[in-house]
Formats: C-alpha cells, sequence, structure tokens
C-alpha cells in the first residue's frame, strides 16, 4: 500500500467539514399560530419523483417539537446575499424570538402546508413528514416535497454551502457535461 503523502489525519469531529454538500437552507415550521425559521445543512435527496428529501433537524432545537408534532415544514434555498440572515437564523433560537422580524426576512403564504415560505429566497419546498421512524434514534426526518416554487429568473443561483467555523463556500462556474443522473 502506498503511504499517503502530504495529508495528515482528519480529526473525526471534522468529516462533516468535507462532506456538508450544502446548499444551506432556510427551514420554516409553525406551531401553535407562530412561524419560526431555522438554518439548515444536514439534508440529502434521496428519491426523484415524488421527491423525498432526508434531514436532521436536533431536538435541542425549536424547530424539532413543531416538525414532529405538525408533520410539516418549507424547505426555503438563500443565495450568498441571505448569508448574514442565514447565519443568525442558525444562532438564535425561536422559543422566545420572532426571527422573521428581527432578521428582516418575509414569511409568504404557502399553499399546501402551514408554515411560510421565506420571500426572499429564489426557491421553496413545501414539505410533509413521511416517515419518522429514524427521528427518535437520529433526528433524522424523511419529507416529501408537495409543492415546489422557483423564481425563473435565478439561472445561476449564488448559493451557500456550509464548510464548518463559520466557512461558506458560494456555489461558482457551471460545468456541463454528460452524465447518466436526470
Ligand atoms: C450553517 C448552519 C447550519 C446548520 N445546520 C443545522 C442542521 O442541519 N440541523 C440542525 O438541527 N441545526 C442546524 N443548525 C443549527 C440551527 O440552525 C440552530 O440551532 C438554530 O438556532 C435552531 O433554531 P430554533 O431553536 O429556532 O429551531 C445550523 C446552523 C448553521 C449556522
Amino acid at each position: 500500500m502506498t503511504r499517503l503523502r502530504g495529508k495528515r489525519a482528519l480529526p473525526l469531529s471534522r468529516v462533516y467539514r468535507v462532506l456538508e454538500p450544502g446548499p444551506v437552507v432556510l427551514l420554516t415550521t409553525a406551531q401553535k399560530g407562530r412561524a419560526n425559521v431555522m438554518t439548515m445543512s444536514w439534508h440529502t435527496m434521496m428519491e426523484f419523483e415524488p421527491p423525498l428529501v432526508g434531514c436532521i433537524v436536533s431536538n435541542r432545537n425549536y424547530s424539532f417539537e413543531a416538525l414532529r408534532r405538525t408533520k410539516e415544514c418549507v424547505i426555503n434555498i438563500p443565495t450568498a446575499q441571505l448569508a448574514k440572515k442565514v447565519v443568525a437564523c442558525g444562532n438564535a433560537s425561536g422559543r422566545k424570538l420572532d426571527k422573521f422580524a428581527a432578521f428582516g426576512l418575509t414569511p409568504a403564504p404557502a399553499s399546501r402546508v402551514a408554515p411560510p415560505l421565506v420571500a426572499e429566497c429564489y426557491a421553496s419546498l413545501e414539505c410533509k413528514v413521511v416517515d419518522a421512524r429514524l427521528v427518535e434514534r437520529y433526528n433524522f426526518f424523511i419529507l416529501r416535497v408537495v409543492k415546489a416554487w422557483i423564481d425563473p429568473s435565478a439561472t445561476r443561483p449564488r448559493t451557500l454551502h456550509h464548510r464548518g467555523l463559520g466557512e461558506f463556500m458560494i456555489a461558482g462556474r457551471t460545468l456541463r457535461l454528460a452524465s447518466q443522473m436526470k
């Protein structure tokens, strides 16, 4: 076996920094007539159609109970313009704070679920929890997207991708290559 040259061991606590895909999203929930928004980057596509998305919402977050109880949320995808607000929503809890008002985000009514869209985001996915079997063990929710919205003018959205420790990459150049994926 060849010795790894020029590489060092990556602490296991830092593994997420190389694998986290992004884009960072804003997850909205609603409970007791009050909407909330939290930042989320641990999510993954699971099926093309109907679109299924898996995501981790920690049980330490206020959003967790809302999502578990109501089984509804909206995944809103921001661009780099919203970076500061995105980080603010990830560093404050909606338990006592109205983050929409505090950070200048606009809630807009969704069509199929109670939580609002975030108007400033270029895309929003209205979702329902379809499988909660891994919630107890991993805080992992499986969501089905039931309605999706996109700003048609956002052809090359400069999305945010979390690299940990306060660093984000901004989506850049586009390559067009033949691919077996849809
Ligand atoms: C860039 C970034 C990514 C985050 N990703 C997640 C995530 O995937 N899952 C999660 O549970 N919390 C994540 N968080 C933390 C929550 O956004 C944070 O705990 C937030 O304050 C929870 O808000 P809430 O208590 O109003 O639900 C992230 C925070 C940041 C800044």
